[in-house]
């Protein structure tokens, strides 16, 4: 577990890591190639093991030097086109295999992932986009079948979208396909997120002919075949905002190094609106210190709306309410993507926020609320970063447990934020379950 001790000013400097979201569908766009991929800025995550793992189970050979952040990855041969519930069910972003393996071996057996805490989070719009280009797919026992009946998936012209708009795993599950089948297929609807920009940097570099990356319509033009190539992976956009509500949280001097501030926008517009000095440059963002509880200076309230990028980060969303509950006046959240996405309320009220759900997908935040340390429990990975930030400002100590959640997307959180002057520690979890 995490022990946070409330009440001590943030002070110093933290350098981003490469983004977990762009690093998933990035290992797994190796599989497109018999040649080697070599990733650089490769964050040290527990979810960044588990997609290696279940490469090395495909049968890629897979060298990760921690020393230097990169990851090679060779998928000479694919002899088990199989990914298994065991690994899947662990982490969604495994489904990211079923695109490449199928467009590579024309055969791929995945285990559906099923839902998660944060909501319902189906696959539909992956398959319905892989059989958009020529696959057979069915379900069985559990398990994603598919199958390449010519052979060669064939491009075609698809709406990648849902209702709930475009899908960043969509998008890039069906992307990755794209470009080893015959012919162009135009993704409408595509997701414009910085991780699939990324993920298609690194197909074109890898020598696959792609249009219109950012924007949501993507062209692909199919080639017979990709080869290796070497990729730096983008900043972690959801870990550099964390740390800035840090600042912001806590009135520090924050300065987040080797972000890119560009993806981030709507995120620093909405910390303007509610009065959070910031100083940016080139692949910076700095908190300026100020009393967030000042009643003419001060932290306001100010509402959000989760949408897709560039609109405001979901990944975002529970820190957001974090740093609400030490605004002046009432805020409303509203969650545009996973409308149940708010499983760290009861754990904010836990430490005193005053806060309440008001229908499918809102909340309203009552700022201003002294907040008093407790033990608390996390439930998802951007969760369990909103109570660590609460635990910053509570009184006294405040307990997360179950923090393999926060490993799963914060490469050594403690030490990050003891660097820049919080009172946390790591120390074993009795209720560890
Ligand atoms: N959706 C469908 N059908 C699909 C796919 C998605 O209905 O086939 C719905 C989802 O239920 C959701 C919406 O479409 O309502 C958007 O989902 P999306 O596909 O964009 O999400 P994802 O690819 O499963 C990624 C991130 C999430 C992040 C979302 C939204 C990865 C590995 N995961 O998930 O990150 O919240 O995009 O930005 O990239 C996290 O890092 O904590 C995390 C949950």
């Amino acid at each position: 577990m995490l022990v946070v001790e409330g009440g001590h000013p943030l002070d110093g400097a933290v350098t981003c890591s490469g983004s977990k979201n762009a690093l998933l569908p990035i290992a797994a766009a190796a599989l497109l190639t018999e040649e080697k991929v070599t990733v650089r800025r490769v964050p040290d995550l527990a979810d960044v093991r588990l997609i290696l793992n279940i490469l090395e189970g495909l049968g890629c050979i897979v060298d990760w030097d921690h020393g230097s952040a990169s990851v090679e990855i060779q998928a000479r041969e694919l002899p088990s086109g199989e990914a298994a519930w065991e690994d899947v069910r662990r982490m969604r972003g495994s489904v990211y295999v079923l695109g490449p393996l199928l467009a590579r071996t024309g055969s791929a057996k995945v285990s559906l992932p099923g839902g998660c805490v944060i909501g319902q989070r189906p696959i539909d719009i992956h398959l319905r986009g892989l059989e958009g280009l020529g696959a057979k797919v069915e379900i069985d026992h559990g398990h994603v079948v598919a199958s390449v009946p010519g052979g060669r998936l064939q491009g075609a012209h698809l709406y990648v979208g849902g209702s709930s708009g475009s899908s960043v795993g969509g998008t890039g599950n069906i992307m990755m396909a794209a470009c080893l089948a015959e012919g162009v297929s135009i993704l409408e609807g595509a997701a414009c997120e910085p991780e699939i920009v990324d993920l298609g940097k690194l197909l074109i570099s890898m020598g696959a002919k792609i249009e219109g990356l950012g924007s949501p319509r993507i062209v692909i033009t199919g080639v017979e075949a990709l080869g290796g190539c070497e990729h730096e992976v983008i900043p972690d956009r959801i870990e550099a905002g964390t740390y800035v509500i840090a600042g912001a949280m806590t009135g520090g001097r924050v300065k987040v190094e080797g972000c890119d501030p560009g993806h981030l926008a709507v995120m620093l517009a909405r910390l303007h609106e509610a009065g959070v000095p910031l100083e940016l440059g080139p692949g910076f963002i700095e908190t300026q210190p100020y009393d967030p509880r000042d009643p003419a200076e001060g932290l306001r309230a100010t509402d959000v709306t989760t949408l897709p990028y560039p609109g405001f980060p979901t990944d975002l969303q529970a820190q957001w309410m974090a740093l609400m509950t030490q605004a002046r006046g009432l805020s409303v959240i509203t969650e545009k993507i996973y409308p149940d996405r708010y499983m760290h309320m009861p754990e904010l009220l836990r430490l005193g926020a005053e806060l309440r759900r008001q229908n499918a997908g809102t909340a309203i935040v009552q700022g201003g609320a002294r907040l008093s340390g407790a033990p608390v429990t996390a439930s998802d990975l951007r969760a369990s970063a909103a109570l660590v930030l609460a635990g910053l400002v509570a009184e006294d100590e405040t307990e997360i447990h179950r923090v393999y959640h926060i490993d799963r997307g914060y490469e050594r959180i403690e030490e990050r934020l003891q660097g820049l002057g919080a009172v946390i520690r790591r120390e074993s979890d009795p209720w560890q379950v």
